[in-house]
């Protein structure tokens, strides 16, 4: 008797899930989190409050190594994991690592970070602020900078980024010109700011945020970024468009966080709109098109997946945490487009299902895989794989009294639209002029972003 029930507990490692018990799916989620966080040291003395283990000199092709942005979207996951579950135990440390990485300027461009920054690090911070202020996360102590102030800060700062001068607009992927990169004008950095400008407009009613989320969104459409196939109906969000040849082509690939991204943006910005027709439009196209491309057929077609590396087991670090965020949003926009919930919750609800399938491998048998549309374990382990598995899990606990709140409906995070308008916008302001070895380190770094931006991904042939 006595080993029967220790083989069976052995077993019950794995994360157990039933998606209709709340109990279940909160100690799921808790269960999740705390293997997420296990990775986290940065509360610890002597290390820096907000990174993830190589978070000073990250290369996402290079395991254990976490880029500085995915620790940002991390603390967002960990934010939507309070309000979701009510559970406080990681509220400390995110608050800490937000006010630790907004910088010196208030802006999320601290020195560390700052001479490698993307728009698009920068937007998956002020997310998390978004999150912070649209669910009333504790204010930071004393006359610290508000939570609100510090994505206004972002917004900000991205607004001088904003080149006429190749492509007709948009932003550049890095923002500082020197750095490997600057060239491409990208999906992710466009769509985070879009987002990033529509829940501002959201938060605060205030319509210049609109208008310039309108403008992002127009400018993206109408580049080679966002490609409609008329045969299909499926709308591609390519990965990004080179202002070298001023925006003639682009690369072929498609990312879950590329569809979440724009599908959020669109959401909040119908809702803004008290329900646009426009808005209502553009997200149901997003939608169709996420489901077209990441919900396959073969797995049933509730299964999100991310079809350019996770069944060759090619994604890389950044990656792995992508459909986190996929996850995310199609979660928000269930309740910000409530059309859209019928369609949305039972794919959340399958590949929630799945994802606590893959939580059954790693050293403590309960560690979680990319692959949801199987139960056995794909065998890789990292705070993505954590991170996607909470937030899909997690969304499965959305309730309309968690709908994301404006100043109209009780946030109490205070605004300063002129947040940051002193930050230097110069890299050599913070740094003094570029040197030789910045100009080296600058070639390396291309070789390394091409390598980041093919990878071992597919090119997809339409
Ligand atoms: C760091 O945070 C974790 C929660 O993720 C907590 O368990 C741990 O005690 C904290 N460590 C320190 C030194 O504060
Ligand atoms: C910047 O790096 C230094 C040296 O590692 C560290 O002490 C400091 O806390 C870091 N600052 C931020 C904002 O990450
Ligand atoms: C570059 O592209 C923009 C937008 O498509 C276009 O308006 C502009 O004329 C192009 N410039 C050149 C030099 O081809
Ligand atoms: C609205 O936002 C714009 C752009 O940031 C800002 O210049 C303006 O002061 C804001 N208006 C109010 C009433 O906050
Ligand atoms: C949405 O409706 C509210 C309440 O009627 C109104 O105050 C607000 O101005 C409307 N927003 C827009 C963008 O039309
Ligand atoms: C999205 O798909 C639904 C169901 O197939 C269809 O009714 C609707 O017209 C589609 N909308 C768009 C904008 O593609
Ligand atoms: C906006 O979102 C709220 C909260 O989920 C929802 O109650 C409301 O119906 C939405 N507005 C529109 C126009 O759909």
């Amino acid at each position: 008797m006595q080993y029967l029930i220790l083989f069976l507990t052995t077993l019950a490692s794995a994360i157990q899930l039933n998606i209709n018990s709340q109990d279940d799916v909160k100690s799921a989620a808790s269960t999740i989190a705390y293997d997420m966080m296990t990775v986290y040291t940065g509360n610890q003395s002597g290390q820096v409050p907000g990174l993830l283990p190589g978070g000073l000199n990250c290369n996402p092709n290079n395991p254990g190594t976490y880029c500085w942005w995915e620790a940002g979207a991390m603390f967002g996951s960990l934010i939507n994991y309070w309000q979701y579950t009510g559970d406080t135990s990681y509220n400390e440390v995110t608050s800490q690592a937000m006010q630790w990485q907004k910088g010196a300027d208030d802006n999320f461009n601290p020195a560390n970070q700052s001479r490698s920054m993307g728009i698009d690090d920068q937007a998956f911070w002020a997310f998390t602020a978004m999150d912070a202020v649209e669910s009333n996360f504790p204010a930071p102590a004393g006359d610290a900078p508000s939570w609100l102030s510090l994505a206004q800060a972002v917004y900000n700062f991205q607004q001088d980024k904003w080149d006429t001068t190749t492509c007709g607009g948009g932003f550049h992927w890095q923002v500082f010109s020197i750095n490997a990169g600057y060239n491409l004008k990208n999906a992710v950095s466009n769509g985070g700011n879009f987002q990033l400008a529509a829940r501002l407009a959201y938060v605060t009613g205030n319509s210049s945020y609109a208008d310039w989320a309108e403008k992002v969104y127009s400018w993206m459409d109408q580049s080679k970024l966002m490609q409609h196939d008329p045969t299909t109906g499926v709308l591609y969000i390519w990965d990004n468009t080179d202002s070298n040849n001023n925006c003639t082509d682009q690369t072929n690939f498609v990312w879950t966080y590329n569809y979440g991204i724009m599908l959020g943006g669109a959401a909040y910005m119908y809702n803004y709109t008290n329900g646009s027709d426009v808005w209502l439009g553009r997200v149901n196209e997003i939608l169709n098109s996420t489901y077209s491309l990441f919900f396959p057929q073969e797995y049933g077609g509730n299964i999100m997946s991310e079809l350019q590396c996770e069944t060759q087991g090619l994604c890389n670090q950044d990656q792995r945490s992508f459909k986190a965020y996929l996850a995310r949003w199609m979660a928000v926009t269930a309740l910000l487009v409530p059309s859209t919930a019928a369609t949305i919750v039972p794919k959340l609800a399958a590949s929630a299902q799945g994802a606590a399938g893959q939580c059954d491998g790693g050293s403590n048998g309960r560690q979680c895989g990319m692959e949801w549309f199987t139960a056995t374990w794909d065998g890789s382990t990292d705070v993505g794989q954590q991170m996607a598995a909470l937030s899909v899990i997690g969304s499965t606990l959305n309730r309309a009294d968690i709908a994301p709140l404006s100043q109209a409906k009780g946030a109490t995070s205070e605004s300063d639209p002129n947040a940051g308008q002193n930050a230097p916008t110069d890299p050599t302001k913070e740094h003094g002029p570029v040197t030789t070895a910045d100009k080296a380190g600058a070639a390396i770094l291309t070789i390394l972003v091409v390598v980041l931006v093919v990878g071992g991904s597919i090119w997809l042939v339409i």
